[in-house]
């Protein structure tokens, strides 16, 4: 049976070493070259795990139902400890009032009549998602491939609007390995796609496109060279970073640095998703300006993402908060109207 030791050494991880080339981490993920550095920051990051470990069981302690407050505020900013994490992500989201709210939908969702096409679709992303994780492997006992599955069958069918779209695969397949239970991930898909994200999956993805331009407007206003470089490439935002939103940067940063983004994602909202892009982009101003072409850009956009900046996650973490400077809500809200106007004015000026 699978036990995710990550609190331990993390050499622990290595006892499910395969071969000698490749080693499993703690969620199952295969690893090559980049094993090495990964190690040496979770031997520095055990540390602060352990501490902060420690302050939430106590804080965790004083009450059983978690409520949302400055202290835990800070305290999910600073990291929730894994053993913690389904709880917290749960009673920050809103997804633990609705699971409570709604027994047995679920499963009624499975045992309903599916709709075939619906199936096929899912079916074919399956050897898709994770094929570098050992624990998706169809042949693995037990294989996360049935939980995910049933976890995006019973999604489509509760969101018929959204119904399935790639993207949602690796989403649900994260939500599956941190909460190890099928119900309670698709209630954090539910309180994702449906309260937290701005409309990124339906078919036309207005809310995604206009978070890319969003970007873009406070990226103007950050760090206005960068966004002179940006304007000479029309519709560049689109491509270099529809990824980091669509898949809430999973396989965009590293695996630890993604569930800290989580842990603010659910708490805080999605306001937090700039605040990593923005910092991303502030902190490497100096590389993406030496950029000379569409391509270069790409590129460079690519690279910003890998490396010891990205790795260590807790310092990375501390960086969203203070490198990109104040972002109120009143701001995104209003760049977030301004540029969805514009988008639907030029959808409907196109012949
Ligand atoms: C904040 O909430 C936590 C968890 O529910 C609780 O333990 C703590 O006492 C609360 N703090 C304040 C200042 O209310």
């Amino acid at each position: 049976p699978w036990k995710m030791e990550i609190t331990g050494n993390v050499s622990q991880a290595q006892t499910c070493n395969s071969g000698s080339e490749s080693s499993v981490d703690p969620y199952g993920f295969e690893r090559h070259q980049d094993f090495e550095p990964y190690k040496e920051m979770m031997n520095e990051y055990v540390a602060v795990l352990n501490r902060r470990s420690m302050r939430w069981s106590k804080l965790l302690q004083e009450k059983p139902h978690v409520e949302k407050n400055l202290t835990v505020k800070r305290y999910v900013r600073k990291g929730v400890p894994n053993e913690h994490r389904a709880r917290i992500w749960m009673a920050a989201s809103g997804a633990q009032e609705q699971l409570e709210s709604n027994p047995g939908y679920y499963k009624s969702l499975l045992a309903a009549e599916h709709d075939g096409k619906l199936e096929e679709t899912i079916r074919i992303d399956m050897h898709r998602t994770f094929p570098d994780n050992v624990l998706f492997k169809s042949k693995s006992e037990p294989s996360l491939q049935r939980a995910l599955y049933n976890v995006l069958l019973a999604y489509g069918h509760h969101n018929e609007a959204v119904g399935y779209c790639q993207g949602m695969n690796f989403i649900a397949g994260y939500l599956i390995i941190i909460t190890k239970d099928e119900e309670k991930s698709f209630w954090l898909m539910d309180a994702l796609l449906g309260r937290i994200l701005p409309d990124y999956y339906s078919s036309a993805m207005l809310g995604l496109k206009t978070d890319q331009e969003v970007l873009g407007e406070l990226v103007k206003a950050k760090a206005p060279a960068v966004g002179q470089l940006m304007a000479q490439y029309p519709g560049i935002w689109t491509l270099v970073v529809s990824r980091w939103f669509i898949c809430l940067y999973i396989d965009i940063l590293p695996i630890e640095t993604v569930l800290r983004v989580w842990d603010c994602l659910f708490y805080e909202g999605s306001k937090v998703l700039f605040r990593v892009a923005l910092t991303l982009i502030i902190h490497h101003q100096p590389e993406i300006l030496r950029a000379r072409s569409l391509p270069d850009v790409c590129e460079c956009f690519k690279q910003i993402t890998c490396g010891a900046f990205t790795l260590d996650c807790h310092n990375f973490m501390q960086k969203i908060f203070t490198e990109p400077g104040s972002l109120s809500l009143t701001t995104i809200d209003k760049l977030r109207e301004k540029c969805r106007q514009r988008i639907q004015e030029e959808a409907s000026a196109q012949p």
